[in-house]
């Protein structure tokens, strides 16, 4: 079942058009991240679903209630849609502790002092602050006061949780540590999630669903395998993956019965089943699918090692095939390969296709051979 139903919203500012059309569905439970670069509506999404912002025309409906629409003239105020923010700025009040930053939400809805105490605790106990109770925003860390933005939530047990871009006043590190607690937080608050990001890492490391987005409209809304494995075009293969994804420009062809793609003169094998069998389009392969060997197999392409980049449990190469960059990722420590005469390899079934002038990914033939990954 859908918690959050969002119908044709647009959103305009002025003359300018954020939103131009989004229909979204977010199943009950699940924690959906908005994926996508700045400037691209996340946060304009995001508010008109806490009723932050008024949509210029649309419906927005939370636990099957409506709290807008434009039809009707229904507008239903943020407090009384039963939902939990966290914002990039955690929005503390300095002048109260932290006790008093959770619970002030808790005592305005007239929950009894016993309920206020016990929520305090557990919810203290939850983000490990507990004994910081009586501390001023002023006098915790970044990441504390994260936490305390983190245990009012815990603590108003809203069914419906709304993030934007959280975690990005944080450093890399303390950053990686609330990547955890927040997806451990989804699992044990079982509350219906909205993540916003423009971190592909964080999209991939917390979702159910990713959802991308472009200039105010969904590219790919998929599981973080479907986005990753079979971007449905360009731009969200590109904006998924690190290293980059590659990209080549060729030639689809039938020699002697095979399908290959022609690229710099040079032939290399495709998978059987793709719905394009002719024509000029860009070939993507994944830096982790490319390996480097020794000897030429049937579909090596010749390469040249620029540099090499230890990052510890893997080695980023950067290769020169015919001119064009290449990026490699392997799965190991490697601090030098030989610059000339190598060979690069890539399994046939990796490799993906997209059409030139739309970018759209073009899919192999027949149903179904893709969604048994999905599954
Ligand atoms: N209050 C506003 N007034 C005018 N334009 C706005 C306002 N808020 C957002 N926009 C514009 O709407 C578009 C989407 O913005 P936003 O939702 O903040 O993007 P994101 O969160 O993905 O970075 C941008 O072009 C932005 O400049
Ligand atoms: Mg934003």
């Amino acid at each position: 079942m859908s918690e959050i139903v969002l119908r044709n919203i647009t959103k305009s500012y002025g003359s300018h058009t954020a939103i131009p059309g989004l229909d979204l569905d977010i199943p009950k439970g699940s924690f959906v991240t908005l994926l996508g670069p700045s400037g691209c509506g996340k946060t304009t999404t995001l508010r008109v679903i806490a009723g932050l912002e008024q949509a210029t025309t649309g419906e927005v409906s939370l636990g099957g209630k409506t709290v807008y629409s434009s039809r009707t003239g229904t507008f239903v105020p943020p407090e009384r849609r039963g939902l939990g923010f966290i914002f990039q700025s955690y929005a503390l009040w300095p002048n109260m502790k932290v006790d008093r930053n959770i619970t002030l939400a808790l005592s305005e809805a007239k929950q009894s002092p016993p309920v206020i105490k016990e929520r305090l605790a557990e919810a203290l106990a939850k983000v490990q602050l507990t004994g910081l109770a009586d501390r001023y925003p002023s006098e915790l860390s970044g990441g504390q006061q994260q936490r305390v933005a983190v245990a009012r939530l815990i603590a108003a047990r809203n069914s419906i949780l709304l993030m934007d871009e959280p975690l990005s006043n944080l450093d890399a590190k303390l950053r990686t540590e609330m990547r955890t607690e927040l997806k451990r937080l989804h699992r044990e608050l079982e509350a219906t999630t909205v993540y916003v990001t423009h971190d592909q890492v964080e999209a991939l490391t917390m979702s159910d669903i990713i959802v991308v987005m472009k200039d105010g409209i969904i590219q790919q809304q998929g599981s973080p395998y479907e986005i990753y494995h079979d971007p449905a075009n360009l731009f969200v293969a590109e904006f998924i993956g690190d290293p980059k994804i590659n990209l080549l420009d060729g030639v689809l062809a039938t020699v002697a019965g095979e399908h290959v793609i022609r690229f710099e003169g040079m032939e290399i094998p495709v998978a059987a089943g793709l719905e394009r069998a002719e024509g000029p389009v860009t070939l993507a392969i994944r830096p982790e699918n490319i390996s480097i060997v020794e000897r030429p197999g049937p579909a090596s392409l010749p390469a040249e090692v620029d540099i090499v980049q230890p990052t510890g449990s893997q080695t980023i190469i950067s290769l020169s095939v015919k001119g064009h960059r290449i990026t490699a990722l392997i799965p190991r420590f490697e601090t030098s390969l030989p610059k000339k005469s190598i060979w690069i390899d890539f399994p046939a079934d990796r490799l993906s296709f997209f059409d030139k002038g739309t970018g759209q990914r073009i899919p192999l033939k027949g149903p179904a051979l893709e969604a048994s990954h999905a599954a």
